[in-house]
């Protein structure tokens, strides 16, 4: 027989965009420390601490906070919702919180991961929930509510859950506006904001950022949105103007803090920055040349890792690096034709340790391979 077999007051859960379930795992603790995920879910992740918006508005996965939150779990085969025991879980829950019909009108927004299922309605189930808000005097309005309840469902997790809603949109608002096509400097090379965020977010720094190798300046576009300063170089003189342009039009566009730029080579650093910039660099951002057959060639293999060497020596201990690397998509995932664990020697070599790594596809022939190190 089916049941509601379980149900819990959690402090936050965190929704996922559903575009990277391990990167997303990756970015919430990389935001906001310990998240374990919802029995098992990719896209549910959650918090025993009472997580704020602020902590995740630049998310490049996320695409709700629910906090407070809570969820039952549906067990047995076939899984069937029972409108009573939905509806006295969320009555219960509501008397937990701080929630009351004085705060305003509401509505409950629906969601649905997984498959879709009959008896599994989002909305048919947003609609108990909204049942029931209205009985205790909370007005419903769909159109412009003061407060949102967020549900998610997923028949095939057996998991309904909900919470107060901290995002009415998915932070990721400007990023069709700021993609590399509609900056005025543009190559194929140019970083889109979603793996730009992903970087600046894992990178966790508390100073200033160094991108030295930055092409049109993906990444320091969206630092300066951010609010985080960073420093960019390139050796080429074109790219480098060309990101000027990019940041300048940043500052236009909403930017709180200005990017800084100069001609450099990556692998002379130590050399080439200026001493009191190098107090403040605390992390580092490196999206190295990826074109046609970069990713089997040696001779990108060496500069990468001479670029590592050089980017270690201008950082204190604790800091990260993240970088983008172009990889083969045949079974055996060569790194500028090397294996991962020789990769992660050589980065080890010149004193940055591997945390993580995730495959990011591209197209037929390469992907792309996210990899957070530390200083070893
Ligand atoms: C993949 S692109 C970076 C793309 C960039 N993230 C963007 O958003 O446009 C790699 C860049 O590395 C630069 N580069 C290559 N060798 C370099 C070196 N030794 N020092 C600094 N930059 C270098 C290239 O000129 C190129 O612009």
């Amino acid at each position: 027989m089916n049941h509601a077999a379980g149900n819990g007051h959690m402090q936050s859960i965190l929704v996922g965009s559903g575009w990277h379930g391990q990167l997303f795992a990756a970015e919430m603790s990389a935001l906001v420390g310990k998240v374990n995920p919802l029995f098992g879910s990719q896209r549910l992740l959650f918090s025993a601490t009472a997580l704020t918006a602020s902590d995740l508005s630049f998310s490049a996965t996320l695409d709700d906070l629910l906090q407070p939150a809570a969820h039952i779990v549906i067990s047995g085969e076939p899984k069937e919702v029972k409108e009573d025991d939905l509806k006295d879980a969320f009555a219960e829950w509501l008397t937990t919180t701080s929630l009351t019909p004085e705060m305003g009108t509401v509505a409950v927004r629906p969601t649905r991961h997984g498959e879709r299922a009959s008896g599994w309605s989002a909305s048919a189930l947003a609609g108990h929930l909204g049942a029931v808000l209205s009985a205790v005097g909370w007005s419903i309005d769909l159109e412009d509510p003061q407060v949102e309840i967020g549900l998610v469902v997923n028949c095939q997790s057996g998991l309904i859950v909900w919470g107060l809603s901290h995002f009415s949109a998915p932070p990721r608002a400007g990023w069709k506006q700021r993609s590399p096509t509609q900056r005025p400097f543009f190559k194929p090379v140019s970083l889109d904001p979603r793996h730009a965020r992903l970087m600046l977010n894992l990178v966790r720094s508390q100073g200033v950022i160094l991108d030295p190798m930055c092409g049109t300046g993906g990444i320091g576009v969206e630092a300066s949105l951010m609010g985080i300063s960073s420093l960019s170089l390139d050796l080429d003189k074109e790219m480098v103007a060309g990101a000027k342009e990019n940041f300048s039009w940043a500052s236009d566009n909403g930017a709180t803090v200005e990017a800084g730029l100069q001609v450099g080579d990556a692998t002379e650093l130590p050399n080439i920055l200026d001493a009191t910039i190098l107090e403040e660099i605390n992390g580092v951002c490196v999206d190295p040349p990826y074109g046609r057959n970069a990713w089997r060639s040696e001779e990108a293999g060496n500069l990468f890792i001479r670029v590592c060497a050089s980017t270690r020596k201008v950082v204190g201990e604790g800091s990260y690096l993240v970088c983008m690397l172009p990889c083969e998509a045949s079974g055996d995932e060569k790194i500028y034709g090397q294996s991962w664990s020789e990769i992660c020697a050589a980065m080890e070599e010149v004193g940055w340790k591997v945390n993580g790594k995730w495959l990011i596809p591209v197209h037929a022939s390469m992907v792309r391979v996210m990899v957070l190190a530390r200083t070893a």
